[in-house]
């Protein structure tokens, strides 16, 4: 079945959305549309985390919320979820738990990020842990606060969330949970024409298909650097197809000595497994955007894409890493780093897509160290990303480099425990700048 609406759930209602503008936004959507004018937009890029707000998912038989950031996600992507705003959260007079403590702890001033705030305080109510104090700066660490300061924010989210949630959503989960497996029925979504159109397929031969015959189509996954296109390029993206809606892309599967990502797993979804590779695997993702951009984006299209500020492609290669693509029904195989031809160049054929990643586990005599390095902490954007692995034998791990990943001096037959390497900053629009020596300063990296 085809049907020409996406449908999400909204205030415990369906709502039925069928607007052909592809490139539409959720915040666009929320203070244009609905006209739900509490949620802010600040940089309109997905880093100040304003107009962040929390969107439900179905995993698992349960209902999760995460924040994500409302200004760089599509409509297609709300697809089969739950959307919740700061205008959604006092229930007449009363207000919700987290917007309560930040009142009693005096967490806001002018009050434009506080929305933002409140919505990932929200999602960290509803996280089902009590969290320490790490995990509270860890979850807000995507949210800026330019005059209360993060200390009343932090006592605030320390007073409200204390691992047993008991508002509407906590009290609405089991209603909720059918709604959402109403609505993800296995029907693909096509809004608009053959020439404009956004597209959600459910089915995996349906994906491929349409993509193979609109090889001009624009792929979204997360959206956290298609959307960038979109707000701050002002590109015009006529015909997008979106990977999320895909089960089959979302799996994971463990086989013991090798760990297999569907294209279109986030972040979050993948983040526990990946961490089980090494600490500091686990580390680079802590620093990888903020938790609005992990719960959005995924590691299938940080590779796609190709950016030359991509985080993930340093640390897949290092681990031996292979891609499967996908056009029409024909699959091919092919080690990660031949993926990478040139400067923001790949192996990808028009129509073809990134369908699923294998990740080779590390074996027991194998050291492997990876590095994002940041200035003043999170979230980093476009600095120095660097992976190693080192073979027990071997005396030089990569054989290459990744295109506008620059390497070196690449002493490599050790591990860096001597401050024998220097890397160099990815960041294109930064020109070439001068090689940062490497240093273990416990300043930049925290590790272990
Ligand atoms: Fe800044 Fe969306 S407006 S993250
Ligand atoms: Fe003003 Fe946070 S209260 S920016």
């Amino acid at each position: 079945m085809v049907r020409d609406k996406i449908r999400f759930l909204r205030r415990g209602r369906v709502v039925m959305y069928g607007s052909a503008t592809p490139t539409r936004t959720v915040l666009d959507y929320l203070r244009l549309e609905e006209k739900s004018r509490g949620t802010k937009e600040g940089c309109n890029e997905g880093d100040c985390g304003a107009c962040t707000v929390a969107l439900g998912t179905l995993r698992d038989g349960r209902v999760i919320y995460e924040p994500v950031n409302a200004c760089i996600m599509l409509m297609g992507q709300l697809h089969g979820k739950e959307l919740v705003t700061v205008d959604d959260l006092a229930d007449g007079g009363t207000l919700h738990p987290t917007q309560q403590s930040m009142v009693d702890r005096h967490g806001s001033q002018c009050g434009f990020c506080t929305p933002g705030f409140v919505m990932a305080l929200f999602t960290l109510y509803h996280s089902g842990k009590k969290p320490a104090r790490q995990d509270i700066v860890d979850h807000i660490a995507g949210n800026l606060c330019r005059c209360t300061g993060y200390r009343p924010i932090v006592d605030a989210a320390r007073d409200a969330c204390t691992g047993r949630a008991i508002d509407r959503w906590a009290k609405a989960e089991k209603e909720t949970v059918r709604q959402l497996q109403a609505l993800n029925d296995s029907g693909d979504i096509f809004v608009g024409t053959q020439e404009r159109f956004l597209a959600v397929p459910a089915k995996a031969e349906t994906l491929a298909q349409l993509a193979a015959e609109h090889p001009d189509a624009t792929i979204v996954a997360g959206s956290t650097d298609v959307g960038l296109w979109i707000t701050k390029q002002l590109r015009d993206l006529p015909k997008i197809i979106h990977t999320c809606g895909v089960a089959e892309l979302h799996a994971i599967t463990d086989t013991g000595d090798m760990l297999s990502l569907g294209a279109a797993a986030t972040y979050s979804e993948a983040e526990r497994h990946l961490s089980a590779i090494d600490p500091d695997v686990a580390e680079v993702l802590r620093r990888l955007g903020a938790k609005q951009v992990r719960a959005s984006g995924t590691v299938g299209g940080n590779v796609a894409n190709g950016s030359p500020i991509g985080d993930m492609p340093p640390m897949l290669i290092a681990l031996g890493a292979a891609l499967h693509l996908r056009h029409g029904n024909d699959m091919r195989k092919l080690a990660i780093e031949d993926f990478f031809i040139a400067y923001g160049k790949q192996d990808r054929k028009p129509g073809e897509l990134v369908w699923c990643l294998d990740i080779p586990k590390l074996k027991r005599n194998e050291a492997f160290r990876a590095y994002k390095i940041s200035t003043g902490g999170l979230p980093p954007r476009g600095l120095p990303m660097a992976g190693w692995r080192r073979h027990p034998s071997a005396q030089c791990v990569p054989k290459r480099r990744l295109p506008g990943h620059r390497l070196t001096r690449p002493r490599l037959g050790t591990p860096p425990s001597e401050p024998s390497y220097t890397i160099s900053s990815r960041s294109p629009t930064c020109g070439p700048p001068p090689p940062i020596a490497w240093r273990r300063r416990k300043r930049w990296c925290t590790r272990r």
